[in-house]
């Protein structure tokens, strides 16, 4: 049984970036839809987890975990695969969808079957699909988890590096922000200081929005950033 650091392929002793970087690496190359499979990519999802969780080289991995188990789903008896059941999800859920390719592809954020076409986009995972925002994290924190290099340059409200537009669902903001109240009241929010308070979709990556484009300060001026 592989150990939740065999199968990010990292070092033991790896910090938190390179754990990070690994998982973001392992996600692609197992997704389902980049050629993967299912059991592979819930492995990788299960040993960050794992790792997240405080699990140390040395503990013991459960019997029953599909973590690193090439075999796993799979009945010793008759060879048959049985289908995986994946943890019950935590948190609200979040459907997201990249700026970028929806600009490509010349849809509006005003479509109402935006996230329709979306789903049958066959897009990248990183470019569309969904997960749990938990109830201690942002937007962003959650994106993060997921293994996604969503932009920031601040996290605290003031650069809009990280803007969304929240096309479905209720995501409040905090009082201090840089938004002015007509981008607010248009649904535009900032992914590092909010979270969702229902399911949502939101489209991330909108600083390239000109109305939001007005109001951005470079990364650069932050010191810790993953925006261009
Ligand atoms: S990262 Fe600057 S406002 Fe969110």
């Amino acid at each position: 049984m592989a150990s939740p650091y065999e199968i990010l392929g990292v070092d033991p002793d790896a910090d938190e970036a390179e754990i990070v970087d690994a998982y973001r690496e392992r996600v692609k190359e197992t997704h389902p839809d980049q050629g993967g499979s299912t059991e592979a990519f819930l492995a990788v999802k299960t040993a960050f987890e794992r790792i997240e969780n405080g699990w140390e080289p040395g503990d013991a991995v459960p019997e029953d975990d599909i973590a690193g188990d090439p075999d796993a789903g799979t009945d010793a008896a008759d060879g048959t695969t049985e289908p995986e059941q994946p943890p019950e999800p935590e948190g609200v859920k979040v459907e997201y969808l990249n700026y970028e390719v929806m600009a490509d592809r010349l849809w509006e954020l005003t479509d109402d079957d935006l996230f329709e076409k979306a789903a049958d986009g066959g897009l990248a995972p990183e470019d569309y699909g969904e997960f749990y925002v938990r109830d201690s994290e942002s937007l962003l924190e959650a994106a993060e988890r997921q293994g996604y290099a969503w932009p920031f340059a601040c996290r605290g409200g003031a650069c809009t590096n990280c803007a969304v537009a929240v096309v479905e669902g209720e995501m409040p903001s905090p009082s201090s922000h840089i938004l002015p109240k007509e981008l607010h009241d248009r649904g535009i929010r900032l992914s590092c200081i909010v979270a969702p308070e229902t399911d949502a979709k939101i489209v991330y990556n909108v600083k390239h929005l000109p109305a939001v484009q007005d109001l951005l300060l470079p990364a650069s001026r932050f010191e810790a950033s993953s925006t261009d």
